[in-house]
């Protein structure tokens, strides 16, 4: 693997998740792996589990991880060809990028949208632009419209739970992907991300619900059945993961708070005694309610906790690249 971007850079998505459960079971078994390789971590914005489970996932490797917080503590970045850098951006990324291609062998970069302006967003030019000038492999710790490690790791949690649960009578999981309700803005990336993955694993019976207007670019949910009755969507369901984005038609805008979209307990009565997901954070009681959250149905800390063991099998990929 030379990249981690999106689904399109994994081969055999049954066999990432393979491995990343057999990092579960054995975390340390490639100690050596990494051994005198610089991961550099960037982050354009905030985390705590993208962050944290990267770098427990290259210490496992036996690489030392260097966190940068660009944000807070680097120079404002300029990512425009052809910028006259008279304004707030003090440094640009095709000056600072080569640098950190030298300073790490594996460079990993959290970057969020604007919500401004779609065209920008969708062009992903920030990651690109680190992918151009830095000269080594470029790992997505989430990008403006996609959140990879973060899909891997949903993957493997239904993946997990199948097969520790196995009540599905042999037939393929009906995974729901429901809209819920958010006081702001919140990018698409997730969802995006799921429905690429899912898609592209097909190993599920994927349905996605939401309220008019909040359709997902055709170019992730293309496959996936769509559908504005969350109740319809709900019957049957095995999995369920919630989440809220905001409108990618009129981009970036909150259209709806309608708090009847928070799942509860008694709109899973319908369903195979759905387990739920969530990425984290949450907003409890609004996106989420607590008694899901707290429930013997949820699966959100074990997802989380999940975060290491992907982020350590992509990385084992590059790092496999890397030595050839
Ligand atoms: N799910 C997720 O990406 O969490 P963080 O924003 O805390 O990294």
């Amino acid at each position: 693997m030379k990249q981690f971007i999106s689904v399109k850079d994994v081969m055999d998505v049954n066999a990432l998740v393979k491995k990343a459960l057999d990092y579960k079971a054995s975390p340390f078994i490639d100690k050596a792996l990494g051994a005198n390789k610089r991961i550099g971590l960037l982050f354009l914005n905030p985390s705590l589990r993208t962050r944290l489970s990267t770098q427990v996932a290259s210490q496992n490797l036996g690489m030392e991880p260097i966190v940068f917080n660009v944000d807070k503590e680097g120079w404002a970045l300029e990512f425009t060809e052809g910028a006259i850098m008279n304004g707030t951006t003090v440094e640009h990324v095709k000056d600072a990028a080569p640098i950190l291609g030298n300073y790490f062998d594996i460079l990993c970069i959290r970057t969020f949208p604007s919500l401004q302006n779609r065209e920008d967003d969708y062009s992903e030019n920030i990651i690109n632009s680190f992918i151009k000038f830095a000269g080594i492999p470029v790992v997505s710790l989430e990008s403006a419209t996609l959140h990879p490690l973060q899909s891997l790791t949903d993957i493997i949690t239904i993946s997990e739970s199948i097969a520790q649960h196995n009540n599905l009578k042999n037939k393929k999981p009906k995974v729901v992907l429901t809209w819920a309700p958010h006081i702001k803005p919140i990018p698409q990336c997730v969802a995006n991300s799921f429905s690429q993955w899912m898609n592209a694993w097909g190993e599920a019976d994927f349905v996605i619900t939401h309220p008019e207007g909040y359709e997902l670019s055709a170019e992730y949910t293309n496959g996936a059945k769509i559908t504005h009755n969350q109740e319809e969507a709900l019957k049957d369901a095995d999995f369920v993961y919630v989440k809220n984005w905001s409108s990618f038609s009129e981009y970036g805008k909150v259209l709806n708070t309608d708090a009847n979209w928070m799942l509860t307990n008694s709109k899973l009565e319908t369903s195979n005694n759905a387990k739920v997901m969530h990425c984290l954070p949450v907003r409890r009681n609004v996106e989420l309610s607590d008694e899901i959250l707290d429930g013997e149905n949820s699966l959100v800390t074990k997802e989380a906790s999940n975060r290491v063991w992907a982020a350590q099998a992509v990385l084992s990929e590059i790092l496999g690249s890397i030595n050839k």
